[in-house]
């Protein structure tokens, strides 16, 4: 992509490159909102409700980007968005069923593996495509917030925070993974 990053045999090319950001991109995002929205019909009266909605609106800013990007450059979205809907909407559920607090944990360490993955995004794209990276900024520049929010919420005082996290952070690893690809 940049130069000086040469490729080698079996790379993919900078457009799939691109294609491929944009796709497990749009996978993730329409995820998160699946997350919140399964953490809202939990918690949805409770004193986390309005940060939890307040997250799930700039999901869904996210969401709306990636769409329109999908769009614009012809990309062919994972054929997993079913699955993503019904994982995403168990995670947020199921963490939520734990406690306010464990969803908070679950926000942390979904936030932390997404801001590993925008960082190498962005690295990535080097110099060529200014405008995707400047929004991937943007983006990541959120989660953080979420990250921090998650924090600020007692995430660290879930039950089993650890425990929970890791797993849900190998569960995040894997969707990417497969969003990549599928
Ligand atoms: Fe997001
Ligand atoms: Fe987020």
């Amino acid at each position: 992509m940049t130069e000086g990053h040469r490729r080698l045999p079996g790379d993919l090319a900078p457009s799939d490159q691109v294609e491929r950001m944009i796709r497990v991109d749009q996978a993730g995002e329409f995820g998160a909102v699946c997350i919140y929205e399964g953490q809202l019909a939990v918690l949805g009266r409770s004193p986390s409700a309005p940060v939890i909605r307040h997250m799930a609106e700039q999901e869904r800013a996210h969401l709306a980007a990636f769409d329109r990007l999908v769009a614009e450059r012809g990309v062919r979205p994972t054929a997993l968005m079913p699955l993503w809907y019904a994982a995403g909407f168990a995670l947020g559920a199921g963490t939520a069923l734990l406690g306010e607090r464990a969803a908070m944990a679950c926000t942390v360490a979904v936030e932390e593996v997404i801001d590993e993955h925008y960082g190498g995004q962005i690295e990535q794209l080097g110099d060529d495509e200014p405008e995707l990276k400047r929004a991937f900024e943007g983006f990541r520049a959120d989660e953080l917030e979420h990250r921090a929010t998650g924090l600020e919420h007692g995430a660290r005082e879930a039950p089993a925070f650890d425990a929970l996290t890791s797993l849900v952070k190998v569960g995040s690893r894997l969707a990417i993974w497969l969003s990549e690809r599928i």
